[in-house]
């Protein structure tokens, strides 16, 4: 999958303001796709590498209170895939090459990890106490 991503009801996890943070991560994301589209010459990519890392820590953050405030059962996994994410981009951070290359290689990471953990483990919060879901940040 490579293009922008439109958020839609299907990616709501029920909570608020998880879903504001992850319409803004998309929006992150199709950043890098418009300027890898727009661009033939050499790409910066240190801009983009510490959005998707930073403001991913944030979220992640933002995420991982309500793990430890309520009984959560997927909190073991939840937590390891968010480990996961930082360390598969830190090995895409380390590699060289040809900038467009890269984009592109960060870009289908970025797109298909978010869609899937959206759509997968993120949604288990949506089973959190209703009291929680109207939360903003
Ligand atoms: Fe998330
Ligand atoms: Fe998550």
């Amino acid at each position: 999958m490579e293009g922008p991503i439109q958020w839609h009801s299907g990616y709501s996890v029920g909570v608020q303001v998880i879903d504001e943070q992850h319409q803004h991560m998309i929006e992150i994301i199709n950043t890098l796709f418009r300027e890898l589209e727009a661009t033939t010459t050499e790409i910066d990519l240190s801009q983009f590498f510490k959005d998707a890392v930073n403001y991913g820590e944030y979220h992640f953050q933002t995420e991982e209170t309500f793990f430890s405030r309520f009984d959560y059962p997927e909190k073991n996994l939840h937590l390891s895939l968010h480990q996961a994410y930082k360390k598969n981009l830190n090995s895409l951070l380390l590699k060289e090459g040809d900038s467009h290359l890269r984009s592109r290689e960060l870009l289908t990471f970025l797109e298909d990890w978010w869609i899937e953990h959206i759509t997968g483990i993120d949604q288990t919060l949506g089973k959190l106490p209703e009291s929680v879901q109207k939360e903003t940040a």
